[in-house]
């Protein structure tokens, strides 16, 4: 389904520092496009699922960031909130080319929580 999927160019991976996020403007609404440690790249929509909060701000560990507002650990992967919370945020298949450019595709999804 991805290859019929318009996919766009949303800057370098080397401008987002490592455990940063940067946030893009998209018609679905604000998107987060993290950087890990490790230099995996993943993207969500930049809304925490509790309450809103601006994930892009929060603190990057591992595979996860922790929302600035009150401390609640969610997955970049899926977008899910770290047991016992509950609650998802959609995630968004997100590529980093041989150039360096990151390519977004506006396909959010929400893993099965
Ligand atoms: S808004 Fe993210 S933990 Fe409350």
């Amino acid at each position: 389904m991805l290859d019929r999927v318009n996919w766009i160019d949303v800057g370098l991976v080397e401008d987002i520092p490592a455990r940063g996020a940067r946030t893009i403007a998209t018609p679905l609404g604000e998107v987060a496009v993290f950087r890990t440690g490790a230099g995996e790249v993943f993207a969500l929509m930049n809304r925490c699922p509790h309450a809103n909060g601006p994930l892009s701000e929060g603190i990057v560990h591992d595979r996860h960031v922790t929302c600035p507002l009150h401390g609640r650990v969610i997955s970049l992967a899926t977008g899910r909130m770290r047991d016992p919370d509950t609650g998802c945020t959609p995630t968004l298949p997100v590529q980093v080319g041989e150039d360096g450019v990151i390519r977004l595709a506006l396909v959010p999804s929400f893993a099965n929580a």
